[in-house]
């Protein structure tokens, strides 16, 4: 099974190949294609969505083209323009087309769907529409067989999310975040430190040598019997605390390590907490925020202390934030073709 997949969800286009032989454990990526549009997101300051749709229109033909056109070539920089060879390789070598049908910015969305269908119903391929969510966690089965049950926690600029998963056709959702997901949290906090956006990154970064700092803030929730989280308050707090304050490197630094620090533990506490409750052996992590390094050492840590022994699975760093390859990683796992005219953009999609 030879899947061509498609991701327009946000400021990302993306495109990829991934093939699954027979019975074999893993997925191979034969291309993995993604365009952004994150410089100009970063002169404003966070994503105005008409300037991502805009930008997904111009990349969407030469990126689909690159990732079939790769496919075939291995090592070769090909011609992305070369849309003759790229339309054989779609009619000749792929089996079925998958494409994020939501959730996302309508706008983005709606140019990788509508592309995705025109495909489909052109070379008479089956569609398979994914959920972009469940795909970040499914991230992790490319390189790893999956292995049910686990609890799945998503980590990304617009959700934070914790679900159950027993099998494959039988998942749960927890809880999740009630405001701000804790990458939109790190973007926003960010900003009002004066750094670049998405802020995530650095602020890991600056966050290593600001470890020995007393400052405390707040973990959103930490205690609380539910699975949610929050973390819209965490602006607030930081806001405060820098109110009149000279802003240095050093202080700066320190701030990263707090703000950290504060985000990591509840998400580290509450996942434990659940998958004890839910007695599975695996967290499954997936999203942009999973991109951390010091995310999983939390986990760590706190598995560590509590005495348990659970495996924490983290994507490959090139499939944690928005990726193509993700996609079609899904629609391999749980093959679920739709005729092309009833698959619809969803922006609001959640868990179905
Ligand atoms: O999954 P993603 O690429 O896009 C969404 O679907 O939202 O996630 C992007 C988010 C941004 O908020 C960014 O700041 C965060 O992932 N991020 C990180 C790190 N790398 C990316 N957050 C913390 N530490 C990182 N190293
Ligand atoms: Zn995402």
């Amino acid at each position: 099974m030879r899947i061509l997949a498609i991701e327009t969800s946000c400021d990302e286009t993306g495109a990829s190949v991934v093939e699954k032989k027979g019975d074999a454990q893993t997925i191979q990526v034969l291309s993995n294609v993604t365009a952004t549009s994150l410089a100009i997101h970063a002169t404003t300051g966070g994503i105005i969505p008409e300037n991502a749709a805009r930008e997904q229109v111009k990349y969407i033909i030469p990126v689909i083209s690159e990732a079939l056109l790769k496919s075939e070539n291995f090592g070769k920089i090909p011609d992305k323009w070369d849309l003759e060879t790229a339309n054989k390789i779609l009619k000749e070598k792929i089996d079925a087309i998958a494409i994020t049908y939501g959730p996302g910015l309508i706008g983005s969305l709606l140019v990788g769907v509508e592309t995705a269908k025109t495909l489909s119903f052109t070379f008479n391929k089956p569609l398979i529409p994914v959920n972009h969510l469940l795909a970040h966690l499914f991230a992790n089965f490319i390189h790893t067989p999956p292995s049910f049950p686990f609890m799945g926690l998503i980590v990304s600029g617009g959700h934070t999310d914790l679900l159950f998963f027993e099998s494959l056709k039988n998942y749960r959702w927890l809880g999740g975040t009630r405001d701000d997901a804790c990458g939109e949290a790190f973007d926003k906090i960010g900003r009002l430190l004066g750094l670049s956006y998405p802020a995530g990154p650095e602020i890991e970064k600056r966050a290593k040598d600001g470890s020995s700092t007393k400052i405390r803030f707040h973990s959103p929730l930490i205690d609380s019997h539910d699975f949610d989280f929050s973390f819209s308050g965490l602006k607030t707090e930081v806001s405060r605390f820098i109110e009149a304050k000279n802003l240095t490197k050093a202080l700066t630094n320190e701030i990263c390590y707090a703000l950290q620090d504060a985000i990591f533990k509840v998400l580290a506490k509450k996942t434990i907490r659940a998958a004890n409750l839910y007695k599975v052996n695996h967290i499954v992590l997936g999203g942009g925020v999973s991109a951390s390094k010091t995310l999983p050492e939390y986990f760590k840590y706190s598995i560590k202390k509590a005495g348990l022994s659970l495996k924490i699975l983290v994507p490959n760093r090139e499939f944690t934030t928005d990726n193509a390859a993700m996609i079609g990683a899904y629609a391999v796992l749980d093959y679920k073709p739709l005729n092309w005219h009833r698959v619809t953009a969803s922006p609001d999609l959640y868990f179905v």
